[in-house]
């Protein structure tokens, strides 16, 4: 714990778009925080992202946020929530591999949009302290949290992550453990129509978002959801989901596999369906 405030101390295990965020609606609101990534570019880009925004945003004075390609740095964190990439292998090794390091009354939750949270759990040394943590992004600001109990999981660690969502002003609903959750089970499937629509030259990436955006009322168009969300990610949640759920409706646009090639993986590589400066 931070001896000064009590508030835990939390562990970010990836250093993207989600890990940073997350950091930053903890930081944001006291608390401190380290993040872990193996890619030291990952870490440089992030950093200077946070610092940028916080200079243009003036939210805080100074957040308490680190940055680490060693994963013996995060020993003393309270809470550590896994934002590596959507692959199975990766975040399964990243799992056991955190679990030897930390200190054994860590809860350890995972960030994953569509794996099974008692599929990950078989790769933590204490499953009664494994919970699935599903931030949006951008986390820092969207207020929803889903929180997925594992069948081992504790009742003590659901009422940790209740109460410390609170301290940052996040709301949660519970959801059974079932890939996709609730979000992604609806939002992915219409990311990938809008996708078959562009493909299809139905209409044009624009004409797609304006229909939905004001014809159902909606923020953001699905194609501009993608892209915030990142092509790489919606691909490897419709490949799990259709793999999860043995449905071929999951099945991947391929235009979405087009882009991939490209390396336009959305607002991370400044083009995906639009284009970013
Ligand atoms: N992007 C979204 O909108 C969103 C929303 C909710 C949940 N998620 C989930 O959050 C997770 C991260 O998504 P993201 O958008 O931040 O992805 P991202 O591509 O922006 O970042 C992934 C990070 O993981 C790091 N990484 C990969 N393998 C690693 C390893 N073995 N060890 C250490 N670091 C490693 C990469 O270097 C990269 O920095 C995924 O599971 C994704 O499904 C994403």
């Amino acid at each position: 714990m931070n001896n000064s405030k009590k508030l835990p101390n939390i562990g970010l295990l990836g250093c993207g778009q989600m890990g940073c965020g997350i950091a930053r609606a903890f930081c944001n609101f006291g608390f401190s925080a380290i993040i872990y990534d193996y890619d030291t570019f990952q870490l440089k880009k992030g950093k200077m992202l946070i610092d940028q925004k916080i200079a243009e945003n003036k939210i805080v004075e100074t957040i308490d946020l680190s940055f680490t390609n060693n994963l013996e740095d995060l020993e003393t964190s309270d809470l550590i929530i896994e934002c590596v990439s959507e692959k199975l292998e990766t975040k399964k090794q990243i799992l056991a591999k955190v679990s030897r390091t930390t200190k054994r009354n860590c809860i350890i939750a995972t960030n994953t949009s569509s794996f099974l949270i008692n599929e990950l759990a078989l790769s933590v040394a204490i499953p009664e302290r494994f919970i699935g943590m599903h931030f949006m992004n951008p986390a820092h600001m969207i207020p929803l949290v889903e929180l997925i109990k594992g069948d081992k999981t504790s009742a003590k660690v659901i009422d940790f992550c209740e109460k410390t969502l609170a301290l940052i002003h996040k709301t949660f609903v519970h959801v059974k453990d079932s890939p996709g959750f609730i979000l992604n089970r609806t939002l992915i499937p219409m990311i990938n129509e809008a996708a078959f629509l562009v493909h299809g030259g139905i209409g044009t990436v624009e004409d797609i978002d304006k229909a939905i955006k004001l014809g159902s009322n909606n923020p953001t168009g699905p194609l501009q959801l993608a892209d915030a969300i990142g092509i790489d990610t919606i691909y490897s949640i419709l490949d799990s989901l259709a793999m999860r759920l043995k449905d071929a409706k999951y099945n991947p646009c391929p235009l979405l596999l087009e882009y991939i090639e490209k390396g336009w993986l959305g607002r991370k590589s400044s083009k995906g369906f639009y284009t970013y400066d």
